[in-house]
């Protein structure tokens, strides 16, 4: 796979990559053997991040990356997903999972799919989980990850795009928002918390007479 992703520093300087280019901060190993390890272990207490940081951003590319996908998500979402649900979503869409890595180490991931609206041949984009790593956040790499995921299901000519989160995740439906996803539903006890959801959309484009046509179905 060689397709240009974004470099950023967490100033916000961001610079185009090729993904065959890219590889984890100080490190002269190729994107393709990159296979960090240390991902699972925490920070330790006395660990600082420094102010400005080098993020850089890949997709999945390596089986390897199924591991770091669940070990990233199960500890940063409520909701618990089965191995058969990581792998559904990565090896049908692994053009729509990126990470965002600091130096050796996998510190974010965004994962979707892209398949026709369920009653209209409408392409429809979907975000199924987004996680930062607790001493990561709030700088600004959730907002890359999604834009990143946004550009790539535009690419594939998504009409739109939608997610849930939980109702009370403020950080989530504040990032969303201010990329434009606006509140489309509330969904009741959607979770296995019990917590309800708002389904957020993006509108991306008109859908044409064709694709809206429920004779497609
Ligand atoms: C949601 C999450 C991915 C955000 O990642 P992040 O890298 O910290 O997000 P960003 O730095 O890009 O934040 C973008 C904006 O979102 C808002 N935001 C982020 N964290 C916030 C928080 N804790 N409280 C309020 N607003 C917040 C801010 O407006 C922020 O912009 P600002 O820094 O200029 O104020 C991260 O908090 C996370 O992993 N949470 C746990 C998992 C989760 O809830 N995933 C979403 C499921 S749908």
């Amino acid at each position: 796979m060689n397709k240009t992703l974004e470099t950023s520093n967490t100033s916000g300087d961001t610079k185009k990559t090729q993904t065959s280019d890219l590889k984890p901060s100080n490190s002269s190993s190729n994107v393709n053997s990159f296979s960090p390890t240390a991902i699972q272990e925490e920070l330790k207490p006395n660990e600082e991040l420094h102010d400005e940081i080098e993020i850089t951003y890949t997709d999945f590319h390596d089986e390897s990356q199924l591991k770091i996908v669940q070990d990233i998500v199960d500890k940063e979402l409520s909701e618990p997903y089965s191995l058969y649900t990581y792998r559904y979503f990565v090896y049908n869409w692994p053009d729509l999972c990126f990470f965002a890595c600091h130096g050796e180490r996998y510190v974010g991931v965004i994962v979707c799919k892209l398949e026709h609206h369920q009653t209209s041949w409408i392409p429809q984009g979907y975000i199924a989980m987004l996680a930062v790593e607790v001493p990561y956040r709030k700088r600004k790499i959730g907002t890359a990850l999604v834009k990143m995921a946004i550009e790539a299901m535009i690419d594939r000519c998504a009409a739109e795009i939608v997610l849930e989160t939980e109702l009370n995740n403020k950080a989530a439906l504040t990032l969303y928002e201010s990329l434009g996803f606006i509140r489309e539903k509330r969904l009741m006890r959607y979770y296995m918390n019990g917590v309800d959801a708002f389904r957020l959309k993006l509108w991306i484009r008109d859908v044409t007479p064709q694709e809206s046509s429920e004779d497609n179905v």
